[in-house]
């Protein structure tokens, strides 16, 4: 489905020569994820060796993908950057605002209904800029992305944290804020701290009751969610070679669940397997002849441990079965030992919900695995005890489930199957059989289980675990059955025992499909209108922003003084306000809602200098713009830290706010600062930031000299008229200066189109 074979012939055309350089440069022999790194780097070629865990890098991405709550803010974006077509193959993916409820007909018709403006501006964008359109219903982005766009060796870049699923065919494939996309998609390169390096080598094979799933559930027990920051973690061993290319999918795809930046495995027979079954010959072809290229040299998995900073080792003839959770995906427990923890942390034991699917775990072989206990369930008499849920991950999975006649076996024991879209995994479940905010139980075969993620409630306790494991708890009802040990009672009072699930890797009449959903862009988008209503509350074409001026920074007004942890969910917030990502006005009323004011320690409760009295931060914010005024957010350590949403600086700066001035910042919101045209600069002196006052006046009073490696100096004039001089420091280079005197990095690409 509309795959650049050229694209990928180009990839493989100057990977050998740059990988041999990089072995020359960096002196040994290579893991799979330096193979991959080296090959992408902007520059071409490499010439020298980068440090991992510290050296920030340019890469080239071959491919972007975007889901349809991210790439509102991030096309509307794009279209600033007054170029014709993105310069990235890219393709936009709706399955983020499509409501479980009913089953998948009614669902999809109430969505279409319900973001019909949406769904209607993606695609007409899309259309216009050369982007692929998938419509709503066509299926999860990531196993789409796995299906049809996913090749061994490539590098992509997606705006979604599960981005990291193409990892099980092989890729570098790393989730990204909006901004970050919209940097490729204009042409630009994308920055990383080059990663460090964790290896797990896997034994022994998987069988029986125990699946990939429970490889990277027994991962998370080992690393938590932190232990993968800042690391590709790369899969190998014999162990590996036995998985199948979507068992491979979902280990990588958990991996965001560790924190880690992407996980990857070497190139091998179950990945050739899938890409020619998924109708990709042409690409099985080329990758056979980089092969070598596309794993490690074999000096890194004989002697792991000198190659990788970190090394995991996993025999999976001993693994067994886990539940993960509850709140929590790396709260490991092994099938079988549930009953004793949850009767002593109070976590109910009567299962209500089984929800099979989602991007993680949606493929032929989960699937096929998890009938396989629901068929047994039916010809052994065995009612369900919990209700069921289905969200098959892509249409072409959906129509060869139905063809196979898989998803009659699930709708014979009552289930539900939902649409093709993401649904319960990212709480867009109308959930009926809870009246309130019960204390209740679900198992889910998705990747996260944070609390209420799946519906909303913060009392639901929901499990992570494999399909089949989730079909077999949800018919036995409880938490603390164990099918390998359990046995259930059926319809006529007799003991029945469930067998170990069976799956088929592939379907052996091959995938089929009618309608994928695809929609291919117009070779020439000049003359599509993109339509925007202007009395839409969801949608707000963008205007550039305009440079702040340096005489406006004489006189600027304190804004908010942030006290303690400022996460990007504090300075933008998500539940509710998701539904406002594509329109920045109405989205910024909730600029900083969250944070704490230092003074009366309140949230959203700030003075307006101008009048004295006290209201919320937008409302503040709006006053200063409304009469002209600059106004500055002042913040703690590690200020925007959490997501890369560019939100949380296109609102301040949307709002009239100049700078933010902090102890330390999130990289990655720091750099979002920069690329709207803003300052974000740090106290010299970490202690300064006891001296701003509540009715302060901002001087910046060198900022015409504003310049790389030079601080500035800030005039901080107190209501009663004293002083105090401090020094800010700041990290922009010449580029990022340009950015702010143009009034954004976009203004930048523009001026640069036009030149
Ligand atoms: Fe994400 Fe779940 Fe959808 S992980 S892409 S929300 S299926």
């Amino acid at each position: 489905m509309a795959f650049d074979i050229d694209m990928i012939k180009k990839v493989y055309a100057s990977m050998a020569e740059r990988v041999d350089k990089a072995r020359e440069i960096v002196g040994k022999p290579l893991t799979l994820s330096e193979k991959i790194l080296y090959s992408h780097l902007w520059d071409g070629s490499p010439t020298e060796a980068f440090t991992r865990g510290k050296d920030y890098v340019d890469f080239a991405p071959d491919r972007i993908a975007c889901q349809d709550a991210t790439a509102q803010m991030a096309l509307l974006q794009f279209m600033q950057a007054g170029k014709p077509n993105v310069a990235v193959p890219t393709t936009v993916h709706c399955d983020h605002l499509i409501q479980a409820k009913s089953g998948a007909a009614l669902d999809l018709k109430s969505a279409n209904s319900t973001s019909a403006e949406v769904f209607n501006f993606l695609e007409s964008v899309s259309n216009k800029y050369g982007i692929g359109f998938w419509k709503p219903g066509a299926g999860i982005i990531h196993q789409v992305v796995l299906e049809n766009y996913a090749f061994p060796g490539g590098m992509m870049i997606g705006t979604d944290s599960h981005t990291v699923n193409a990892g099980g065919l092989g890729m570098v494939a790393i989730g990204v804020g909006g901004a970050d996309a919209v940097d490729v998609m204009a042409g630009m390169a994308w920055e990383l701290k080059f990663p460090k390096l964790i290896g797990v080598k896997l034994t022994g094979n998987i069988s029986g009751w125990t699946s990939a799933k429970d490889v990277i559930l027994k991962v998370a027990g080992i690393l938590t969610v932190k232990g993968g920051t800042g690391a590709i973690v790369e899969y190998f061993g014999e162990g590996a070679k036995n998985l199948s290319c979507t068992g491979k999918g979902t280990i990588c795809n958990m991996g965001a669940e560790i924190g880690a930046t992407t996980s990857t495995f070497g190139y091998d027979d179950s990945m050739e397997r899938y890409l020619r079954a998924t109708d990709r010959n042409d690409v099985a072809d080329e990758a056979n002849k980089v092969r070598e290229y596309l794993t490690a040299d074999d000096e890194v998995y004989a002697n792991p441990e000198q190659y990788f900073d970190e090394l995991i080792e996993i025999n999976l003839d001993e693994l067994k079965p886990h539940l993960n959770g509850p709140f929590t995906p790396d709260l490991a427990t092994p099938v079988g030992q549930l009953g004793e923890k949850a009767k002593a942390n109070g976590w109910p034991l009567k299962v209500d919900w089984g929800l099979i699917g989602s991007c993680t775990n949606s493929s032929y072989e989960d699937l096929t695995r998890a009938a396989s206990i629901a068929k047994q369930a039916v010809d052994k008499k065995i009612k369900s005890k919990s209700d069921f849920g289905i969200n098959p991950g892509s249409e072409q999975i959906r129509y060869t489930a139905e063809r196979d006649g898989i998803l009659e076996v699930f709708e014979n024991l009552g289930a539900t199957v939902f649409t093709n879209a993401c649904g319960p995994c990212i709480g867009q479940w109308d959930r009926s059989d809870l009246k309130g905010e019960e204390k209740n139980t679900i198992v889910h075969s998705f990747n996260r289980n944070f609390s209420k993620r799946a519906d909303g409630n913060p009392n639901t306790h929901a499990f992570v675990g494999s399909p089949e494991m989730v079909a077999a708890i949800a018919i036995s009802g409880r938490l603390d059955f164990d099918p390998m040990n359990d046995t259930l009672l059926n319809e006529d009072g007799e003991e029945v025992k469930l067998d170990m699930p069976l799956g088929i890797e592939l379907p052996p009449q091959g995938f089929a499909v009618e309608d994928a959903g695809y929609l291919a862009p117009d070779a020439d988008g000049s003359g599509v209108e993109v339509k925007v209503s202007p009395d839409s509350e969801r949608l707000q074409l963008l205007e550039p922003f305009t440079p702040i001026k340096d005489e406006s920074l004489i006189g600027a007004k304190l804004l908010i003084k942030a006290f303690g942890k400022c996460t990007t969910d504090h300075i933008s917030m998500a539940g509710p306000w998701l539904r406002f990502r594509g329109h920045l006005d109405n989205i910024s009323n909730n600029c900083l809602i969250g944070a704490v004011n230092a003074f009366g320690k309140k949230t959203n409760f700030v003075k307006n200098q101008l009048t004295g009295e006290f209201a919320g931060v937008p409302d503040t914010a709006r006053a200063y713009k409304a009469a002209g005024v600059r106004s500055v957010v002042v913040g703690d350590h590690n200020y925007g830290e959490g997501s890369s949403r560019e939100h949380a600086a296109m609102e301040p700066r949307h709002l009239g706010v100049a700078a933010v001035i902090v102890k330390s910042f999130a990289r990655i919101h720091e750099t979002n600062l920069k690329k709207q045209g803003m300052l974000g600069l740090t106290f010299a002196n970490e202690e300064d930031y006891d001296l701003v006052q509540e009715d302060d006046t901002f001087n910046f009073v060198d900022i015409s000299e504003f310049a790389p490696d030079k601080q500035l100096t800030l005039e901080l004039v107190h209501a009663d008229g004293s002083k105090n001089v401090i020094k800010l420091n700041h990290t922009y280079n010449q580029p990022q200066i340009d950015w702010y005197r143009e009034g954004s990095a976009l203004n930048v690409i523009k001026k640069e189109n036009a030149a």
